[in-house]
């Protein structure tokens, strides 16, 4: 085997420059030709690729984004595409496909591995951290650090207007956003999809602590959240799927519920964007170097993942069979600060 290819697709997140970087460093010096295909599925339809050198991929570490570009296309709604697919990856030589991604993306590569149309070897990628199979997807830690810092921010401002801050954090289906960067802001209370909230008891619970005499409270909402006595606020989902904007008909049933001043604040892309984390770009180059070590032992089929801080793969239908919700013991623990 001596070419590899790399793809990055669905929602970009920082790190993905770091397991790119690092899958050209380890590549090359293993004797790989590394070829990047461009704006994920979308390149292999289009035939649309390079080769990678180190110069290109040298001083990307830092940067967010994907150096290749990404899109959201799911082929295995297209026959046509798939057989595109197929036509250009054998067309381009590639022995194996690294496929960095998060769910739809790795569901992609394990259907295209499970005909034959590809080898295939994952990396998982989520801002959402909802991946099976791996204790943390990259791109998440940096997610969780953004929202913590912007609820450091609005903590100052709600408290000096009195007034309760609804935050709306990314998470379409698990709240790991939301749990992990309420508890580092001192939430009042986290909403998460995995838990359907009851507005009239949240707004019991701001009654209270605004009796004990705290003039302000901190809501953070990841935008899959529940609404028990209010199913129509999850109709702001769009045709495409696309969430957000739950937290302004949570902040107006609030104001309705306490007569408290209450303001949102949907914190959207800019959890995706910009330099990822330490952390981040730690594991996404330990990521990217053991990607291309199970290439090279041809274990295909299989997603790079940690447990316990040590790098291992697992088959990606364990990664993607199941979404990875909540772990409800933390949330638990959450809930000893919660507002009461
Ligand atoms: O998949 C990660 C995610 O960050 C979700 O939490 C969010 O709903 C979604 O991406 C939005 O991404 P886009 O608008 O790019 O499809």
């Amino acid at each position: 085997m001596k070419k590899i290819g790399i793809l990055t697709g669905g929602a970009d997140c920082p790190g993905l420059n770091s397991v790119i970087r690092a899958i050209v460093r380890k590549g090359i010096q293993d004797g790989y030709v590394i070829t990047g295909i461009k704006n994920g599925w979308l390149g292999l339809i289009d035939n649309d690729m390079k080769v990678l050198d180190l110069k290109q991929t040298s001083g990307i570490l830092d940067r967010g984004g994907t150096l290749l570009g990404t899109s959201r296309i799911n082929p295995l709604d297209n026959p046509e595409q798939i057989r595109k697919i197929e036509e250009n990856y054998k067309r381009s030589g590639i022995d194996a496909l690294i496929v960095v991604g998060g769910e739809v993306t790795l569901k992609v590569a394990l259907e295209l591995y499970r005909r034959k149309v590809i080898k295939v070897i994952g990396v998982p990628k989520s801002i959402d951290n909802s991946l099976s199979g791996t204790d943390y997807a990259f791109g998440f830690d940096t997610a969780v650090n953004v929202a913590t810092e912007c609820i450091d921010r609005l903590h100052t401002t709600a408290e000096s207007h009195h007034r309760i801050m609804v935050i709306e954090v990314m998470g379409r289906y698990t709240g790991w956003v939301a749990l992990e960067s309420g508890i580092a802001g001192g939430a009042d209370i986290i909403m998460i999809p995995e838990m359907p909230v009851d507005i009239e008891e949240v707004c019991e619970s701001l009654r209270r602590r605004h009796q004990r005499g705290k003039t302000f409270s901190i809501i953070v909402v990841a935008e899959g959240v529940k609404c028990k006595d209010h199913p129509e606020f999850s109709e702001v989902v769009d045709k495409q799927h696309r969430f957000g904007g739950i937290s302004e008909s949570i902040a107006q049933a609030i104001e309705q519920g306490t007569g408290y001043d209450t303001r949102v604040s949907v914190l959207g892309y800019i959890q995706r964007g910009g330099t990822p984390s330490a952390y981040d770009r730690i594991i996404g180059t330990r990521f990217g170097v053991h990607a291309i070590s199970l290439a090279r032992e041809e274990k295909f089929g299989q997603m790079v993942s940690l447990h316990n801080n040590v790098i291992q793969s697992v088959p990606i239908e364990r990664a993607v069979e199941e979404r990875k919700t909540v772990n409800m013991e933390i949330y638990d623990m959450a809930k000893v600060f919660f507002a009461e």
